[in-house]
């Protein structure tokens, strides 16, 4: 026979939710293809062929995943006018942070005086801004948080092998963060996401931790990308994600202000831009060109600049997609802070 017990209190949250303000870190060391070419046989006109990269930024040798999220999560908070007390949680996307446990993100909440947020790292690689902006939609409406921190950011400098001639020149360093609250209005669509984890090879570590240790610790673990791989899964199936974000949102990509997607490479970018038809008038995120490729901080980093710069509206819509190793991939459209 069945217990008898009370029915449990229900949670309630937000009708909606919005982001409030970004804000963003870049690393002040500025390296030229020139630079990264003194350690692979490559060409300054090659990588800006091929990838649309002109410089990128790398962080100082003592300057940490967390360093980098504090400041940029308090030019957010400051902007998003919101008391650190205020944040439930603190969502760290981040494939770089070198500790295995704790969670960066409890660090940054300590140095942040976030007093009463929970905190966690989301490991969804360059899609894992996108991931975060999912699941603090959903936590605000759930009523777990009222307002929620997510901030993308990456130290790749630490995990990718400067004499890799398939990753060296792409990958870099930043941090981007966004205040979300709760809204009357939808400020954050629906969000296409998934794994595909059959193609977890196309971007990998050379070996495990365990392995390095066991192996008398020679050859540390570094970033091994499948490029052309990696190339054609985001043209041909980004694409279409990207263009189900803006049919789920009840929009077309007329109506859009701007298009921000990680920045992997330019080609890719451009290759989305003609595949989902997207009008001349909608400006495009190419921050990847003195950027590089930030991974989980590129869509923040990218966005920040925008706004900055007055090239986007804020209260615009904007179309935003993630993609990397998994290979994971989230895209929604939001209203631009
Ligand atoms: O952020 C996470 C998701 N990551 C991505 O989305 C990255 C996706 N992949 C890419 O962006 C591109 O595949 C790369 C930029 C990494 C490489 O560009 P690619 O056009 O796919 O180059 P490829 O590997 O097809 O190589 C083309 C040629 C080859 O020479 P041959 O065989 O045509 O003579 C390579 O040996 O370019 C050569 N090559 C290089 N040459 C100069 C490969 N790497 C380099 C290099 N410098 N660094």
């Amino acid at each position: 026979m069945a217990t008898a017990r009370p029915a449990l209190a229900r949670s309630t949250g937000a009708p909606a939710a919005r982001i409030m303000a970004v804000g963003s870190y870049r690393p002040a060391r500025v390296v030229t293809n020139a630079e990264v070419c003194e350690r692979i046989d490559s060409s300054d006109e090659w990588i800006r062929e091929r990838s649309g990269i002109i410089e990128r930024r790398y962080a100082a040798k003592d300057e940490s995943v967390a360093d980098m999220s504090v400041a940029a999560a308090q030019v957010a908070l400051r902007r998003a006018g919101v008391q650190p007390e205020q944040i439930g949680m603190v969502l760290v996307a981040t494939v770089t942070h070198p500790y295995q446990t704790p969670a960066v993100a409890t660090e940054i909440s300590d140095r942040l005086g976030t007093l009463n947020a929970a905190a966690m790292d989301i490991s969804a690689a360059c899609a894992g801004f996108c991931y975060g902006v999912s699941l603090a939609n959903d936590m605000i409406r759930g009523g777990s948080a009222q307002y929620v921190l997510v901030i993308g950011v990456e130290k790749l400098t630490d995990w990718v092998d400067p004499h890799d001639r398939g990753t060296a020149f792409i990958f870099a360093d930043g941090a981007g963060a966004a205040v979300i609250g709760p809204s009357q209005e939808v400020g954050i669509g629906p969000t296409i996401w998934g794994a595909d984890g059959s193609q977890r090879a196309a971007i990998s570590m050379s070996q495990s931790l365990i392995d390095y240790r066991d192996n008398g610790g020679r050859i540390f673990p570094s970033l091994v990308m499948e490029g052309q791989q990696v190339f054609r899964w985001a043209v041909g199936e980004m694409s279409k994600t990207a263009q189900r974000a803006i049919d789920a949102a009840g929009i077309t990509a007329d109506d859009l202000a701007a298009f921000i997607p990680h920045q992997a490479n330019m080609r890719i970018t451009d290759a989305m831009i003609r595949a989902i038809g997207l009008p001349a008038h909608v400006p495009v995120a190419r921050d990847i060109a003195t950027t590089g490729n930030t991974s989980a901080a590129s869509i923040p980093l990218a966005m920040d600049r925008m706004l900055q710069d007055g090239e986007i509206p804020s209260g615009g819509l904007a179309l935003l997609i993630g993609f990397g190793a998994g290979l994971v991939y989230a895209a929604q459209v939001v209203i631009l802070p």
